[in-house]
């Protein structure tokens, strides 16, 4: 068959709303770069992962675990739900699982957006909703941030039509790292009807949880409302994608009919039981990230750079242009340090870096300093 025959065959069978989505770029891997620089020492500071890796009580479950992999998973998940139903003092009816908090994404377009619903969001968001969102047709709105790169909630408030189905809020952003405030959650929430959905992506929930300001949703009960937390970020299991959101167990329900029966897996359900035991490792994890993240802020801001402040393991900044955050991210891959330019998230003229362990830092430290005369000579900050 030719080219052409195919393409139009593809053309026939594929709705227009999903020919024209892109497809996901993720942070590059390590293993690619040291193929193609044949480097030795990387540091990725690309996918806001937990540079401690996962906790030794998660390796231990998963590892006990490879003996029973001839099974199917238990498909209600007892262990996991019954462990996070007494983390939050939640019934497990009011908890659903999956692929990782964007599986669950998928499972909530899939329960409640039918195409030419409007779905209402910030620009500079999360870019996986935005992609599953329109995968299932829907029409997505979005406001600007405002000058300090926070969600606008009173603009989002405007925008709310008869159409609204879904209002998606990252909280705290990502790949700004900037938060909404319990004061603008409840404004937003007085303008949002009961009968449209918000999406809480809480997935960096645990650098947030101590900020005084820092609306925690187990605090509020709206009908209307599902949180979304991962086991990606500070429990360092980004690997075997398992997240969990919660809500009114009504609206679960109807999640739980769309959900793949055995999402998410075996190991994956272990993995994050013990994780979820392993206390001491996510006090480590933020600590390290809170000591790192001043560090790496200050630097920054030596360096003449204006970092945005973050309520996350991350730390985004503007270069001013997309020609500048290209050659910052070339050249630090050349030192052999991964950070993530932002064109895909609509910030050409903005990188952003994730907070490593202190010897990463001080990887991304020194490769900075080498490449930052010239950089600067041909960028014009000097
Ligand atoms: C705001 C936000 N939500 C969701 C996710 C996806 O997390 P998960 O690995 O649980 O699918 C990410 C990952 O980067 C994120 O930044």
């Amino acid at each position: 068959m030719s080219d052409s025959q195919s393409q139009h065959i593809a053309k026939s069978l594929v709705p227009d709303y999903i020919r024209e989505l892109q497809v996901y770029q993720a942070g590059k891997p390590i293993d690619e770069l040291a193929r193609e620089k044949g480097l030795t020492r990387i540091s990725k500071l690309a996918s806001n992962e937990n540079p401690l890796g996962p906790s030794p009580f998660a390796i231990r479950e998963m590892t006990n675990g490879l003996w029973e992999l001839h099974r199917y998973p238990d498909m209600h998940a007892y262990k996991l739900k019954t462990a996070l139903s007494e983390l939050y003092s939640l019934k497990r009816e009011n908890i659903v699982l999956g692929n990782g908090s964007e599986g669950i994404m998928a499972y909530i377009s899939r329960a409640f957006i039918r195409p030419g619903d409007e779905v209402l969001t910030s620009e500079n968001t999360f870019i996986g909703f935005y992609i599953l969102s329109r995968s299932v047709g829907a029409k997505l709105k979005t406001v600007p941030l405002t000058a300090d790169y926070k969600y606008d909630v009173m603009a989002m408030a405007e925008n709310i039509t008869d159409k609204t189905k879904v209002i998606y809020i990252a909280n705290p952003n990502n790949p700004t790292g900037t938060y909404i405030t319990k004061a603008e959650f409840d404004s937003l929430m007085e303008h949002v009807p009961e009968h449209v959905l918000v999406i809480l992506d809480e997935a960096y929930f645990e650098f947030a949880k101590d900020r005084e300001d820092y609306p925690d949703s187990m605090d509020y009960r709206y009908d209307n409302v599902i949180t979304l937390r991962t086991f990606s970020k500070a429990y360092g299991l980004s690997g075997i994608r398992v997240g969990y959101g919660f809500g009114n167990e009504h609206l679960i329900s109807n999640l739980n009919k769309v959900k793949l029966p055995f999402e998410p897996n075996l190991i994956a359900q272990l993995g994050a039981v013990g994780a979820l035991e392993d206390t001491p490792h996510l006090e480590r994890t933020l600590k390290n990230n809170n000591e790192l993240y001043d560090v790496t802020f200050k630097y920054l801001e030596e360096k003449g750079f204006k970092p945005i402040p973050s309520l996350t393991n991350f730390i985004t900044i503007k270069t001013g242009t997309e020609e500048a955050s290209n050659d910052l991210f070339n050249l630090l891959l050349e030192e052999g340090v991964i950070i993530r330019p932002l064109r895909a998230n609509e910030m050409p003229d903005f990188v952003r870096v994730s907070i490593g362990t202190k010897d990463e830092m001080n990887h991304f430290f020194e490769a900075m300093d080498k490449i930052l005369p010239n950089y600067d000579k041909k960028h014009g900050r000097v």
